[in-house]
């Protein structure tokens, strides 16, 4: 097991090129099984999450590798329709292979995948949403196979899930008719896929609304001859918004590349009522933090364009030191709060009470040792490390090696103290 050690207070300052989504890359990764082709992803970012995508692609038959600057996914040769139970357990997201899957071979088989430390996760919304595409849907255990061809139609997801709504997108692409998917999650993510399926001669349009139309292609793909296609992962918006609020948590002042503020606008706004002076680019931001962090009030986790839930743990983390009471509710998933105990034991003042969390603002955090229990809490945790005064040792940083690159070497390169180490 790998930790990170962290001499905190230091401010951080320098620039930043903001890498390529996880969440986009993940749901792009399962796409490309939707044409037969070779595909080039550029800014794909290199995280454990992707690299247990690749294995899975590469057990249905697709070939991989790493260029310079892009992951190549070659999948003409897939020619298998079941996930194994050990590679789903690997990682939550292959569920979009359900989609991807009957799209390309009419068929799909997935395990349930595993409840996490946030939430449960269920994919019953996956699932009914499927059956309304007239696939026959059948769950054994945690085995879930689905056979056919979508009909089209007009599917209403009861919530704008980000996962069911990218997942439908792909299984639409399965029969001939059109299909409308309402109440759609209007994640920037989504338009990525939206992008990289027109890239591959598909048609799907309105992403980034709550309503989607997707064009029916089964007879397309019988005819359409291998595509070989260059895509560029869109900037990950959580990374960024982490990295900026370590740069404010710090009091430092850094410059951001590759990220368009009207992506992280939910994040921003708070932060600018915290102190922070924040001047907005095209791709750029540039970030100068205030002597003192004032309470930003109230925060609430809403689907997007609201402010995300994936930001929510740096933004408690962030609030442990702002003058004032802030109240942060968590809309998204039932347990989000996870590295709570973990900052009270760095001397922060928190209650939480259910999808609520009462922060009353710290002079300082002070270094301990604490345990990394999921993804966004544990890159909380070292940001709390770099706030904090003295040493701090985040372990399980496994956790973290999912969904940032280089965590440290990206925080090193704005002057933190930080470094790995297996744990002892
Ligand atoms: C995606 O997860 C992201 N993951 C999550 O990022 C992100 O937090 C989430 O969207 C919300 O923005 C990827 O894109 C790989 P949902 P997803 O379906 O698709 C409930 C991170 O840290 N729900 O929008 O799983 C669900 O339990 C990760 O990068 C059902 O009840 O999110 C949750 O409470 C964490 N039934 C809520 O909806 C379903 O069938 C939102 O889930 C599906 C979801």
């Amino acid at each position: 097991m790998d930790c990170y050690h962290i001499e905190g207070g230091i401010p951080l300052r320098g620039e930043y090129r903001v890498k390529g989504a996880k969440n986009s890359a993940l749901p792009i990764m399962a796409a490309t099984v939707c044409r037969a082709g070779v595909h080039e992803l550029y800014d794909c970012p290199r995280i454990e999450d992707v690299f247990v995508m690749e294995k899975i692609l590469q057990s249905l038959g697709a070939k991989t590798r790493w260029e310079d600057c892009c992951l190549v996914v070659d999948s003409r040769g897939v020619d298998e329709c079941a996930v194994s139970r050990e590679l789903m357990m690997g990682m939550r997201s292959s569920v979009f292979l359900l989609g991807s899957l009957l799209a390309r071979c009419g068929e799909a088989t997935i395990y349930r995948p595993g409840g996490c430390k946030i939430g449960e996760r269920p994919i019953d919304m996956h699932i009914s949403g499927l059956q309304q595409l007239g696939i026959e849907v059948e769950v054994s255990g945690e085995r879930v196979t689905c056979r056919g061809h979508s009909v089209g139609g007009t599917v209403t997801l009861p919530y704008p899930s980000v996962g069911a709504t990218e997942n439908l997108i792909m299984a639409a692409l399965s029969g001939d008719g059109d299909t409308i998917i309402e109440n759609c999650a209007a994640e920037p993510e989504i338009a990525d896929l939206q992008g990289f399926l027109r890239n591959c001669g598909f048609q799907v349009h309105g992403a980034g609304t709550d309503t989607i139309f997707i064009k029916g292609s089964s007879s397309m793909h019988c005819k359409l001859p291998p595509a070989d296609t260059m895509y560029f992962i869109l900037e990950d918006r959580v990374e960024a918004a982490t990295y900026i609020m370590a740069v404010i948590g710090t009091g430092g002042r850094a410059l951001f590349r590759n990220i368009r503020h009207e992506l992280v606008r939910e994040v921003l706004r708070p932060l600018e009522h915290m102190g922070a002076v924040i001047k907005r680019y095209d791709d750029m931001l540039e970030v100068v933090s205030p002597r003192n962090l004032k309470s930003p009030g109230i925060i609430i986790t809403e689907p997007y364009p609201g402010f995300p839930t994936d930001c929510q743990p740096q933004m408690l983390t962030l609030c442990t030191v702002a003058k004032g009471l802030t109240t942060i509710r968590e809309e998204i998933f039932e347990s989000r709060f996870t590295h709570k105990k973990e900052l009270v034991k760095m001397g922060a003042n928190i209650e939480t009470c259910g999808k609520n969390a009462i922060i009353k603002g710290v002079s300082s955090l002070s270094g301990k040792t604490v345990e990394a229990l999921d993804l966004r809490g544990g890159a909380a945790l070292v940001l709390a490390g770099l706030m904090a005064e003295g040493h701090t040792e985040v372990r399980n940083i496994g956790h973290i090696d999912r969904g940032y690159q280089d965590f440290d070497k990206g925080i090193r390169e704005l002057g933190g103290l930080i470094e790995r180490r297996t744990c002892d």
